[in-house]
C-alpha cells in the first residue's frame, strides 16, 4: 500500500482474472475501492463461505460494510443493473447505500442505447464483437459526441425532456436499420418494460450519495487514506490498445484510472496486475494461443469457464507471454497477481507461449495483433498432480508449480505477490510479505 498514491488493480488478459474476487481479499488493506471504468459488461464474482455473488457496476469492496466503494466518472451506468444489484446485496443483508458513493458526472447507459447495442451487431453478421449487449459501445459514443446525459442530469427539470430527445435520436437510428426493437428482448423484457422499469429505478438511484467524486477521491488522499482503484475488462480489451475492433469502449489500463477517477498521473502506486494462469477470451477476435482440442475443453470444465455476465462459454488457451509483456509494459505493473492455478492441476504438460514464428522465419516477442496470423512458439513445463485444495501457505506448494511461477517471475521480471488457488475468498496464497 502506497502513502498518498491510489493503488490499482487491472486485467492483463481478455478480462475474467478474477478482479472480484482478489479486490475482495485486497480490501481490507484500503478505505475505498474505486471502479474507473467500464459498466456493466463487467461481472465480477465474489465467493464467500459457500455463497456467489456477482457484482456489474458496484465495486468489489462493498462487502466490506466499512469501506466506501466509489463509481467514478469514468463508469457508465444503467440505473436498471444498478438498483437490481442494491436489491440483490440487500437480499444478503448488507445496506450498500450506506457505503457507496456515485459520481455525478458518471454517463447514463438508456434502454434505448440497448437497442443500438443489438442493431448494431446484428448489421455486422460474421463480424460481429460479441458484445455483452449492456449498451457499452453506444452509451460511450454519445459521451464522447457530447450528446450523453450524465447523472446529474437526473435532478434537472428538464430531465424527461432531454431524455425523450435522446431516446428520438436513437429510434432514427434504429429505424434506419430496419432493427425490429419489438422483438428485442432486454433481460428479459420488451423494450417497453424495460424501459418503464429503468425509469423507476431512477427514483431509487437518486437516493444514493451523489457527489464529484474526483474532489471526494482527492480530499481522502490528502487525509491519507487508502485507495485501490479496480479495473474492469482486461487490459487486450482496452479501445486503444486491444484488439481493435474486437474490444470494449474505454481505456482498461492504468492511464483510465487518471480520467476515470480525476486522479493525477503522479498519484498512481503499485499497480497490481491480475493474470489467469492460462488464457480465456469471451466474444470475437483473435487469440493466439486458443485451443480447440482437449486441453482447451479440459480448461473450460475445470475452470467453469462460461461467462458471468452472459453465461457463454469462454474461449480457452495457454498463457502468453508475449501478450502478457505488452500488458505489463502498458500498465506498470509493481506486482503479478496469478490466479486460477488449481485449475492447471492435473496437467502432464502446460504450454507457455514464449514467442511467435515470423512467416519470413526466426522468432519475434513483439505482440501486435493487426500481423498476420500469429503462430506460437510454446515452451513446455512440467506439471503437478496433487490437488491444491489443501494448500493454505505458500510453502505448501508443490514443487512443479513453485517452478511455473518462478518461469513467469523470470520470463516477466515482474513478482508474483499473490497466488489464487480456488474461488472462495480463503483460498489466496499470499506471497509478497509485504501484503501478509
Ligand atoms: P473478473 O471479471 O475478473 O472479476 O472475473 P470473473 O468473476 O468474471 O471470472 C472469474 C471466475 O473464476 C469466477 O467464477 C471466480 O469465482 C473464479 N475464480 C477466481 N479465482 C479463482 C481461482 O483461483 N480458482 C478457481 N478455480 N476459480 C477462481
Ligand atoms: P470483466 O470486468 C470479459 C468483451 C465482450 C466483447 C467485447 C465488447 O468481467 O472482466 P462490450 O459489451 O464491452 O461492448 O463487449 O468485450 N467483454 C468482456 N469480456 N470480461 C468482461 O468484463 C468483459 N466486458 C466486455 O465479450 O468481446
Ligand atoms: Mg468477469
Amino acid at each position: 500500500m502506497s502513502e498518498m498514491q491510489v493503488d490499482v488493480l487491472l486485467g492483463l488478459q481478455w478480462g475474467d482474472e478474477g478482479k472480484g474476487k482478489i479486490v475482495d481479499v485486497l480490501s481490507p488493506k484500503y478505505d475505498i475501492v474505486a471502479r474507473f471504468q467500464g459498466g456493466p459488461n463487467a461481472g465480477h464474482t465474489l465467493e464467500i463461505e459457500g455463497d456467489t455473488h456477482v457484482l456489474h457496476i458496484i465495486p468489489s469492496g462493498i462487502f466490506h460494510p466499512e469501506k466506501e466503494n466509489v463509481i467514478g466518472n469514468g463508469v457508465i451506468v444503467d440505473p436498471f443493473i444498478l438498483k437490481n444489484e442494491l436489491d440483490g446485496l440487500k437480499k444478503k443483508g448488507l445496506s450498500p447505500e450506506k457505503n457507496l458513493i456515485l459520481s455525478c458526472k458518471a454517463h447514463l447507459i438508456l434502454p434505448s442505447h440497448r437497442l443500438l447495442d443489438a442493431a448494431y451487431e446484428s448489421s455486422k453478421g460474421e463480424a460481429k464483437i460479441g458484445s455483452t449487449l449492456k449498451g457499452i459501445g453506444p452509451a460511450y459514443t454519445d459521451k464522447t459526441s457530447r450528446s450523453g446525459l450524465r447523472i446529474i442530469d437526473l435532478f434537472d427539470a428538464s430531465f424527461e425532456k432531454k431524455y425523450q430527445q435522446l431516446k428520438a435520436e436513437h429510434f432514427r437510428i434504429i429505424n434506419m436499420y430496419n432493427y425490429d426493437y419489438k422483438a428485442a428482448v432486454i433481460d428479459g423484457l420488451s423494450f417497453e418494460q424495460y424501459e418503464s422499469q429503468w425509469l423507476k429505478a431512477i427514483e431509487e438511484v437518486k437516493k444514493l450519495r451523489i457527489v464529484n467524486t474526483e474532489n471526494y477521491i482527492n480530499q481522502k488522499i490528502a487525509e491519507g487514506r487508502k485507495i485501490l482503484a479496480e479495473g474492469a475488462q482486461g487490459t487486450l480489451l482496452d479501445i486503444d490498445f486491444g484488439s481493435y475492433p474486437y474490444v470494449t469502449s474505454s481505456n482498461t489500463i492504468t492511464a483510465g484510472v487518471c480520467s476515470g477517477l480525476g486522479i493525477a498521473p503522479s498519484r498512481i502506486g503499485r499497480v497490481y496486475g491480475i493474470v489467469k494462469s492460462y488464457c480465456t477470451r469471451v466474444g470475437s477476435g483473435p487469440f493466439p494461443t486458443e485451443l480447440h482440442d482437449d486441453d482447451g475443453h479440459k480448461l473450460r470444465e475445470a475452470g467453469h469457464e462460461y461467462g458471468a455476465t452472459t453465461g457463454r462459454p469462454r474461449r480457452c488457451g495457454w498463457l502468453d507471454l508475449n501478450a502478457l509483456n505488452y500488458a505489463l509494459m502498458l500498465n506498470g505493473v509493481t506486482d503479478l497477481i496469478v490466479t486460477k492455478a488449481d485449475v492447471l492441476s492435473g496437467f502432464s504438460t502446460i504450454k507457455v507461449a514464449r514467442s511467435y514464428r515470423r512467416d519470413t522465419g526466426g522468432e519475434t516477442r513483439e505482440f501486435d495483433l493487426d500481423a498476420p496470423e500469429l503462430s506460437p512458439v510454446y515452451d513446455e513445463i512440467q506439471g503437478w498432480q496433487k490437488s491444491l485444495a489443501n494448500v493454505t501457505e505458500p510453502a505448501q506448494m508443490p514443487q512443479k508449480l513453485q517452478e511455473y511461477i518462478n518461469y513467469i517471475e523470470k520470463k516477466t521480471a515482474t513478482p508474483v505477490s499473490i497466488l489464487s488457488v480456488g474461488a472462495d475468498r480463503s483460498r489466496t496464497l499470499i506471497i509478497a510479505e509485504n501484503l501478509k
